[in-house]
């Protein structure tokens, strides 16, 4: 008897122009576009099986191990109804001696093998992870764009996990959704000296979600609607071509800007949400002292901090300076001491190809 079983596993990614606002909360249409590296880290990913089966009794996820109901008309349950659809409209239907696996259940285990939602993208590698797993399962004939439709209807910032490199996601215009996906801007061998340096100030479970704080920042933010208009237009731009022309220093000044701006829309909303904490900031003071010093030496920027919904930070910066940034932070924040052995770093990985 035939096993119909995929594996499929796929990397975090940062953003460096952040996602943050929805128009649409159903189909999760952004209020912005935006772009993202994706994170080549062995110890950053995601691996998800799935299985098909005419004796399983209903569609099943256990998530690290654990059971994770799949709610009815969910997210889970949008994407995997859509893969089944795609696989019954583009195979079955195309191909009668194709088996009928849109008909059967599935059941999927999916292991992340970093803390899930802790600020480090775990949904964004996540949803990546269990779509590419089923359209292997289902032997669909789709592209990464095709598939970042599905994979963003899980979770925003998982359409851009379909690509490794330079990412960017389309908001598009359309009410149906069909122009919000992710694209390539540049393949990680454009720029492979791009290094990603991560520190984990805390593994903890964040306070707000993003699903939760971005719906208060929609209705309450006026800079939000500020930054959608006149800011992040024009920082797409000018960050697809500082990657296209390998321009770091350009690449830094628009990744902490656009940190800084997604945190000050965040303190812009009401209630406010702060999830920078006194070590994340610490961090942000040290960066710009380390660039001060780097600027006035050789002329150039040496490090570009980014910070998601969460007090992580990512620092990017090119090979040569990955190793120097790491015992910098190490320096200044001793793990024991000021971190209560709970600071991790993982130091100067590089960015993932395709
Ligand atoms: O995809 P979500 O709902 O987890 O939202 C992610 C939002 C940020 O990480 C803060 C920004 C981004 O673009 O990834």
């Amino acid at each position: 008897m035939s096993v119909f079983q995929a594996t499929a596993s796929a990397p975090v990614n940062i953003a460096c122009i952040k996602y943050w606002g929805k128009r649409d909360t159903k189909l999760i249409l952004p209020t912005n576009s935006s772009l993202s590296v994706t994170l080549d880290q062995d110890h950053l990913r995601s691996t998800t099986t799935s299985r098909a089966d005419p004796s399983f009794k209903k569609d099943t996820l256990w998530l690290n191990g654990k059971d994770d109901p799949i709610k009815e008309g969910g997210r889970l349950a949008t994407c995997i109804n859509e893969l089944k659809r795609l696989r019954k409209v583009l195979v079955e239907d195309k191909d009668a001696s194709a088996p009928k696996l849109s008909t059967y259940a599935v059941h999927i285990a999916s292991y992340n093998n970093f803390p899930t939602a802790a600020g480090l993208a775990s949904s964004a590698s996540g949803f990546a992870a269990l779509v590419s797993s089923l359209a292997k399962l289902y032997e669909l004939p789709s592209t990464p764009s095709e598939l970042s439709l599905i994979a963003r209807q899980g979770s925003g910032s998982a359409c851009r996990s379909l690509f490794g490199g330079y990412v960017a996601w389309e908001m598009g215009t359309k009410a149906d959704g069909s122009d919000s996906y992710a694209v390539e801007v540049a393949p990680q061998s454009h720029w492979p000296e791009m290094h990603a340096v991560i520190c984990v100030v805390n593994d903890a479970k964040k306070g707000t979600s993003s699903t939760s704080g971005m719906q208060r920042t929609v209705e309450t933010s006026a800079l939000l609607q500020h930054r959608i208009k006149h800011v992040v237009p024009k920082r797409m731009a000018d960050i697809s071509a500082a990657i296209q022309a390998r321009d770091f220093d350009a690449f830094a000044q628009i990744t902490m800007a656009d940190s800084n701006q997604f945190h000050a829309v965040a303190l812009d909303t009401e209630p406010p949400i702060f999830y920078m904490n006194d070590v994340s900031k610490a961090i942000i003071a040290l960066i710009v002292e380390y660039n001060r010093v780097a600027l006035e030496k050789t002329g150039h920027l040496k490090a570009a901090y980014t910070y998601d919904a969460g007090p992580n930070a990512v620092i990017y910066t090119l090979q040569e300076n990955a190793k120097e940034i790491v015992e910098l932070i190490h320096k200044y924040f001793p793990q024991k001491e000021a971190f209560n052995d709970r600071f991790q770093l993982f130091g100067g990985e590089g960015v993932k190809g395709k």
